[in-house]
């Protein structure tokens, strides 16, 4: 099996983890400035008109934090927050369901916005302008059109790839912000919270060490952390020390810049296979045996931050630094 820090976890573990360490208030938010700064002021402003927020798209690649927000952005609004997922929504009824139970002011959050079939976004533009819902009921030969009022209520819409969302639906959101990934400096703050709210102590260099090397992403922060927990408990440690942090990422096959081995892995391939590229997706995607989709939202998007990876007209190319980076002669 493929050891990856990126897919490979404890999906109820990781939940659990989740759910004690997210931050609840901008204040504990780290880093994300500038989205933060605006959606602090516009909330402000829609709180001082006793309106709705505009509806706000949160996009970027996983762990970055946008679901984190979307519970931040209620809170600060002072209103409930209902979810609900992309591929989840199927049916018109499954949507008007969910709308229906709204209050004045609510939050709609919905993940991975960008997988909503077609024919549900047509009644969501509706509902997102107008506050309106148009839906037909009935059976098959005796159905009509009904016109139910909504409260105002803002949606919070987050996905990995903005660009699959159609435009009708992307020109509604209001605000649109895109995450960023993290420096070392707030991930290390990240990793040194986590240490506090987990009661476990980390020594400083440790935290720096483990925040180099997280893709520049909390959630991979934080399950790196729990990993290297485990070690710093069963050597009996009562903090997580450089040493120990060393050895764990080594243990756990992420190297000195934060790759783990399926990014090599796609890099190598690149190299080896496809002489350097240019490569398509596809073509790649077979060769390392990963989803293109996996590819082009997990992987790449760290991959291309850092250099080591270009896109070009004809494909993925590898960089110089890639080679210099893994030890390999061009
Ligand atoms: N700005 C942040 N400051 C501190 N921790 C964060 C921040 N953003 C994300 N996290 C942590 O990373 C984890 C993943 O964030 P999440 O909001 O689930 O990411 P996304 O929805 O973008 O995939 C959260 O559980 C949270 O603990
Ligand atoms: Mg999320």
């Amino acid at each position: 099996m493929k050891e990856s820090i990126l897919k490979n976890y404890d999906l109820l573990d990781d939940q659990a983890m989740d759910n004690t360490i997210r931050p609840e208030t901008m204040e504990e938010y780290i880093g994300q400035t500038d989205v933060k700064e605006n959606i602090k002021i516009f909330v402000e402003a829609a709180k001082m008109r006793n309106e709705a927020l505009d509806h706000v798209l949160l996009y970027g690649p996983p762990g970055l934090g946008k679901t984190t927000l979307a519970f931040i952005i209620a809170r600060e609004l002072g209103s409930n927050i209902k979810t609900a997922s992309g591929p989840s929504i199927e049916k018109s009824g499954d949507l008007a369901a969910i709308l229906s139970t709204l209050e004045p002011g609510d939050v709609l959050f919905i993940d991975e916005i960008h997988r909503m079939p077609k024919y549900i976004e047509e009644i969501l533009y509706p509902a997102m302008e107008d506050f309106s819902l148009d839906i037909i009921v009935g059976q098959e030969g005796n159905t009509r059109n009904i016109k139910i009022d909504l409260p105002p209520f803002t949606l919070v819409g987050a996905t990995t790839r903005a660009g699959d969302l159609s435009s009708p639906l992307r020109d509604r959101f209001g605000i649109v912000s895109k995450l960023q990934f993290y420096t070392v400096e707030e991930l290390t703050d990240i990793i040194k919270r986590t240490s506090r709210v987990l009661q476990m102590p980390i020594e400083e260099e440790a935290a720096v060490e483990l925040a180099k090397r997280s893709r520049g992403t909390p959630r991979v922060a934080n399950r790196l952390f729990k990993r290297v927990r485990d070690f710093a408990m069963v050597k009996q440690k009562d903090a997580i020390t450089l040493e120990v942090t060393e050895e764990a990422l080594e243990r756990l096959k992420v190297d000195k810049i934060g790759l783990d081995s399926t990014d090599r892995e796609l890099l190598l391939a690149i190299i080896n296979r496809f002489n350097g590229g240019p490569v398509g997706i596809e073509a790649l995607s077979s060769s390392i045996g990963e989803e293109t989709t996996t590819i082009e939202d997990v992987y790449e998007p760290y991959l291309l931050q850092v250099g080591l990876l270009k896109r070009t007209a004809r494909g993925r190319v590898v960089t110089d630094k890639a080679y210099e980076v893994l030890g390999i002669k061009k």
